[in-house]
């Protein structure tokens, strides 16, 4: 990760929630020199332990973010149904030109969020494979090696090159790309296809793999390629699968983020992951049964806990 080499001095970026990519993030931005602060419920320095891609451990301090100063650069790794209400309390304190960052599994409309926004705001969606832990609340490991990709959902501007370099040191390869929906789709067939099936049968990713899971999965994946297909973003089922059974092979001994919610009795991403998948095949008339038995599944799993 190179270090911040620009003329101009870094400007600080704001992190919400302590969640594991969130703070890999802020751990990479202050060690390349971005002051890093963190917008948490209950605002408290945080000493944080990073273990990094290499095993090499550091220690950080990670300050809470001032309310007296504006916040020019914030970045949401919250879950998805979380992203509206995060930025609807931290909007008083945003900076008229303010860039926002967000980064969740599963699709949700965005158009709410852009409605909060004043128009030399910017809004970005950063969609990452870069895997992190944590073992304990104040320590973060960086434990596989991903990619990103953003794209800005606002128009462009000139504060533009200076988030990608951000973005880049953060949570980085990064790619910018035009359009963001081809891989919302894509990356949505991955988790329609991993995250409900280990929060039912409580197991590492790798377990999917086994031969009885593949009609499920193949159904799965095959109703989020027809939606995404009609909605105007195809996808072809098999590269799809392959794509699928790539990441829980790359995931093997990994539980996915639904696992551990349902474990952990908190809320889940269900709703924005099989529940988009169904809402977007009923406008276009089209069956997802799969992903209906499973959205109703996990809603009952969390609801009973
Ligand atoms: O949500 C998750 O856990 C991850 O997106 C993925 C890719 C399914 C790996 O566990």
């Amino acid at each position: 990760m190179a270090p911040y080499t620009s003329a101009q001095p870094a400007l600080s970026w704001c992190i919400v929630g302590r969640g594991a990519i969130g703070l890999l993030a802020g751990a990479r931005l202050q060690l390349a020199g971005y002051p890093t602060r963190l917008w948490l419920k209950q605002p408290a320095n945080l000493q944080l332990n990073f273990t990094d891609i290499q095993q090499q451990n550091k220690q950080l301090c990670l300050l809470p973010q001032q309310t007296n100063s504006p916040v020019q650069r914030l970045l949401v790794p919250v879950k998805a149904y979380d992203v509206r209400h995060a930025v609807a309390q931290l909007m008083p304190y945003l900076a008229n030109n303010a860039q926002l960052v967000i980064s969740h599994n599963g699709i949700v409309p965005l158009q709410p969020l852009l409605e909060q926004l004043t128009p030399e705001q910017g809004l970005w969606f950063l969609s990452t494979s870069q895997a992190a832990y944590k073992p304990a609340p104040d320590h973060v490991i960086h434990s596989g090696t991903g990619s990103s990709y953003l794209a800005k959902l606002t128009a462009a501007s000139w504060e533009d090159d200076d988030i990608v370099a951000a973005m880049t040191v953060a949570l980085g390869p990064l790619s910018v790309v035009a359009d963001i929906y081809p891989l919302l789709w894509q990356k949505l067939a991955i988790n329609v296809a991993i995250n409900p099936l280990t929060a039912i049968e409580n197991c590492q990713n790798g377990q999917l793999a086994a031969p009885r899971y593949q009609p499920q999965i193949e159904a799965l994946v095959s109703e989020v390629c027809q939606v995404a297909t009609a909605s105007g973003y195809p996808m072809d089922i098999s590269s799809s699968l392959a794509k699928v059974y790539q990441v829980i092979a790359a995931t093997t001994n990994n539980f996915s983020s639904m696992q551990q919610d349902v474990q952990a009795g908190r809320q889940t991403e269900i709703d924005a992951i099989c529940g988009y998948v169904c809402q977007q095949a009923a406008q276009l008339n089209i069956a997802a049964p799969a992903n209906k038995q499973l959205l109703m599944r996990i809603r009952a799993l969390t609801t009973a806990t």
